[in-house]
């Protein structure tokens, strides 16, 4: 992670206005680091606005809709995909009360931070977390009641191979969860179209998001059900994320404020602009399925 200022510098100014070099994932974790959106915590995700009213409230209820959505509670075996660090298990361990929970991440920084919070909660027991990627899972098959991934599996190459081993690795009657971004579905006006492919494009660049996971909710469907899943609901709640989100981000600038510069230009030029037109390409949504 570049801890001196220089080279954080740069790293952002290549990151952001470099058409020509791509960060892996891990590298555009180990630049952001701890410059999470979330004051007392360190989420990473965009939040749940539904009755929340800071980012932290949002990123809490979204961590709490996705472990609601697959019934989370005591017995449960929980495996979270792409668990930053750390906070929603803590939250998960403390109010659902799984009798366990296995994280897995690529990104050694956020590990090595995560496992530091759990040991300061005293959780170490009922969860644990690894260093490991969610397309490759070094999990035993039919070992886990519920796998959830929250704002993770647009990143994994591809996601086909995370609804393959996620799978795997659920017993029967065991259920997959996502909060996860997709495009929204090209727009018959022209200019509304262009709007969309930038901010797709923009988000889908700068995140390392694969092109093999650009498609729309009926084929994100088509897929679960290809790796056998069964009872699928996926639901847009964007309304719920982007929206809200923009606005707080437009009023209270503690975020913005932790921002390098150019990354702190770019934010507030966003502002000047409507949510509709800054987050025209991209969908967020809830998905819920079920192994047969
Ligand atoms: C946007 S952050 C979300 C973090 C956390 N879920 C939260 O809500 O704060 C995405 C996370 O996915 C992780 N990730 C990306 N690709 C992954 C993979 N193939 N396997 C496991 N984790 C991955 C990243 O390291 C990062 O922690």
């Amino acid at each position: 992670m570049p801890d001196n200022t220089i080279e954080r510098f740069f790293g952002y100014l290549n990151w952001l206005f470099n058409p020509f070099h791509g960060l892996k994932t891990t590298e555009v974790y180990d630049l952001i680091g701890e410059t999470s959106l979330t004051g007392n915590a360190l989420y990473l995700n965009l939040g749940y606005w539904r009755d929340a009213a800071t980012i932290d409230e949002a990123s809490e209820k979204l961590a709490l809709l996705v472990a609601e959505r697959g019934g989370m509670g005591p017995g449960d075996t929980v495996l979270d995909c792409g668990y930053g660090f750390g906070d929603q298990d803590i939250l998960w361990a403390r109010k659902m009360k799984p009798e366990k929970i296995i994280g897995l991440n690529i990104t050694h920084s956020q590990v090595e931070r995560a496992r530091m919070n759990v040991a300061d909660a005293g959780l170490e027991k009922s969860i644990d977390l690894r260093e490991g990627s969610a397309t490759e899972m070094p999990i035993g098959d039919g070992s886990v009641d519920l796998v959830v991934s929250v704002e993770s599996a647009f990143h994994y190459g591809s996601r086909e191979d995370f609804f393959r081993e996620a799978y795997r690795v659920l017993r029967p009657g065991g259920r997959l969860v996502t909060a996860d971004i997709v495009p929204t579905k090209n727009s018959e006006n022209p200019f509304r179209r262009m709007e969309q492919w930038i901010s797709w494009n923009l988000v889908a660049t700068k995140f390392n998001i694969p092109e093999e996971n650009r498609y729309l909710v009926p084929s994100y469907d088509e897929k679960l059900s290809k790796a056998g899943f069964v009872h699928i609901d996926t639901t847009s709640i964007r309304d719920d994320v982007y929206a809200p989100l923009h606005e707080f981000l437009s009023k209270d600038r503690t975020f913005v404020g932790k921002l390098p510069p150019l990354a702190k230009m770019l934010a507030l030029a966003s502002f000047n602009r409507p949510a509709e037109s800054v987050y025209a390409g991209l969908d967020y949504v809830l998905s819920c399925s079920e192994k047969p």
